[in-house]
Parts: C-alpha cells; sequence; structure tokens
C-alpha cells in the first residue's frame, strides 16, 4: 500500500497527466465516449461536490448521514483498525471515530485502547491535500486515534492493509460503489478480499431504486450545482492534457434514468459538431450535435440483489439498514 509522501506539485502533475491520458485512451474513443467520475475532483469540484451534498434535491447524503448514526456502534464493532476508501474530508466519518476512540460515552468499553495500543483510522484518498490537511483536524480532535493517511486510488490498492488482521472495518460511504460497473464492482471486491484478511469487516453505503422524478432531480438539481460540477470535467481535463475542443460552451449537463440497467447516467451533450484534439495521444474525435460524452453512472440497487452479489463475491452474513424513509442503504458484511 502506497504510504503518504510529500510530493511536489510537479511530480503531481506528471502523474495526473498519465493516468487522464490512461483513462482517455480507455474510454474516451469508444462508442458512447466515456471519461471516469474521478476526474471530476479538482479542488473545484471537490467543493461543488460539498455543495451537492447539501442540496434540498440531494438526499443520499443525509441519509447515509442518518444510518450512520443510528448505528454507528453496531457498524464500528469489536474493530480496532477503521479504513475509508475515499474518505475525502471525513467528515460523516466522524460519528464512527467517536465511537472507534471510546468517547461517544455511551458504555462502550475500552474500544479506544484495544489489545494496549490506540485503535488506528487509515484514511485513504487520492488528494494529497485533502488527506493532510483532515488528517491534521483528525489527530487534533481525536489525540487518542492513530491516523494513518494513505494516498492511493481507492480501486488499486496493494495489501496487506495496516491493522490486526480480522479487526479491521473497511468503509466505504457515500454509494459509490454505485458508480462501478457490474465487472468493476467483482473487482472491486476481488481487490477487498485480497487486501484483507478473513474476519475483517466491510460497510458500504448504497443508493436504492425509487422514482426517477426523484432520482433526475437529485443529479440535476434546479440550482444548476450538478450541471456545474458535470461541466467542471471539462475544465480539469483541459487543465490536465493538451487538448482543444472541450470547452464548456461546447456542452451541456445531462442526467438521465436508465430504466434498463437501473442507473442514473450523467452526460456532457455536445450542443453544436465539436472536434476534440488531444496532441499528446496523436489521437482526435469529432462528436456530432446531440452525441454525449458518459462521465458518471450511478446503480440504484434493490437490497436483496445488494445482498446477493456481495454473498456471492465471497462475503458472510450481510445485513442491510436503510433510512427510515428507506432511501439509502448500508451494508455490512465480513470477508470469508
Ligand atoms: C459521490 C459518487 C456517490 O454518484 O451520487 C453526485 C457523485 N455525482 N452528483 C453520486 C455525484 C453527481 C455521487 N457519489
Amino acid at each position: 500500500m502506497t504510504r503518504a509522501r510529500e510530493d511536489t506539485g510537479a511530480d503531481l502533475h506528471a502523474d495526473d497527466a498519465a493516468a487522464l491520458e490512461a483513462d482517455l485512451l480507455a474510454g474516451f474513443f469508444d462508442d458512447p465516449p466515456t471519461v471516469p467520475p474521478r476526474w471530476f475532483y479538482d479542488e473545484k469540484g471537490s467543493r461543488l461536490f460539498d455543495r451537492i451534498t447539501r442540496l434540498a434535491e440531494y438526499y443520499p447524503t443525509r441519509a447515509e448521514a442518518e444510518i450512520l448514526r443510528a448505528h454507528a456502534a453496531a457498524i464500528v464493532g469489536d474493530s480496532t483498525t477503521l479504513v475509508e476508501l475515499g474518505a475525502g474530508t471525513s467528515e460523516k466519518t466522524r460519528v464512527l471515530l467517536d465511537v472507534l476512540a471510546g468517547r461517544d460515552g455511551g458504555g462502550v468499553t475500552g474500544n479506544g485502547v484495544a489489545g494496549g495500543g490506540p485503535c488506528t483510522y487509515v484514511p485513504v484518498d487520492i488528494s494529497t491535500e485533502m488527506l493532510a490537511e483532515s488528517s491534521r483536524a483528525l489527530a487534533h480532535d481525536y489525540p487518542g486515534l492513530r491516523i494513518e493517511p494513505v494516498v492511493g486510488d481507492f480501486v488499486a490498492l496493494d495489501g496487506p492493509l495496516p491493522g490486526e488482521p480480522g479487526q479491521r472495518l473497511v468503509l466505504f460511504l457515500g454509494g459509490t460503489i454505485g458508480n462501478f460497473t457490474e465487472d468493476q464492482r467483482a473487482e472491486f471486491f476481488a481487490m477487498l478480499r485480497r487486501i484483507a484478511s478473513p474476519g475483517d469487516r466491510i460497510a458500504a453505503g448504497f443508493d436504492l431504486v425509487k422514482s426517477p422524478e426523484r432520482l433526475v432531480a437529485a443529479y440535476d438539481d434546479a440550482e444548476g450545482v450538478t450541471a456545474e460540477f458535470n461541466l467542471n470535467m471539462l475544465d480539469v481535463i483541459a487543465a490536465t492534457v493538451p487538448c482543444s475542443g472541450l470547452h464548456r460552451d461546447n456542452f451541456r449537463h445531462e442526467a438521465v434514468w436508465n430504466e434498463q440497467c437501473s442507473r442514473i447516467e450523467m452526460w456532457l451533450r455536445a450542443v453544436r459538431d465539436v472536434r476534440i484534439d488531444f496532441p499528446s495521444l496523436d489521437l482526435a474525435r469529432t462528436l456530432a450535435a446531440g452525441d454525449g460524452i458518459r462521465t458518471e453512472i450511478a446503480r440504484k440497487f434493490r437490497i436483496d440483489d445488494l445482498v446477493d452479489e456481495v454473498s456471492g463475491h465471497g462475503f458472510a452474513g450481510p445485513g442491510v439498514w436503510t433510512d427510515p424513509a428507506g432511501d439509502f442503504g448500508m451494508v455490512v458484511a465480513v470477508v470469508e
């Protein structure tokens, strides 16, 4: 597993350019062209996402926070290490860290100090800056907790995870599991089994099927914040690799419900014919007016389907909590 290290800005940029070029080669010249959602998240994109989580239409963040609050002790269980994939600011996780650090005052016995040593929180994120900042704040607010940040892409981690085998909890919040295709979910579960040990547990948030109207509104809000978030990806691409044509004036945001695939899809739809050139790849393609670039899929699950899938991938006894409204779910299961 890659440890947090001091990166120079220049290195980071070189890494980003190579990673984006690989992603473009893998998807931009397909039909339809796709760019993975990780390229939403430069600093501005992260701030926009933060605003999304507070929108009236965007229920998942609040629903998940409700589940975490209601079931924090059961979710943390006896774990002594909490590994969070895509930790971001770790804001929602604090209710679990309270339990882990034994600070909830709710009769948790010695949870903050298990086996003679402090419990450990391992936030994993691709953003070095975000990790450094949140780790500093967490170290201050949780003096009894060891904070071991890891810079990395949560779909490409090498094991083993920090912490005692069998005593870890791997957290994957936000419903990000819905951004994977079925194949990518299979790969993700396989990776988890590789880097974790039998007895370790996983907890993942996932969004549930509901009316298409509510689903679309959650990804196409009245204020246009999600539109801005989607269009920002064009700026991120243009700032990361040499290119022409990917100008936001050439595209509009679109969110559609794909019933067949049970998912919301976010598209950047060309409003005129656009020629897109990537000189460093020596590749170009033309999109006709109305053609789209798919920037994100957000699968919405039925509880039984997800439980079957998790069991089928080598996890025992999956259990699910939902928020009282039944909008969002949290699955907890044990690595076999
Ligand atoms: C953070 C990936 C779970 O899919 O709902 C929000 C991202 N995209 N609005 C989601 C997102 C548009 C979000 N995830």
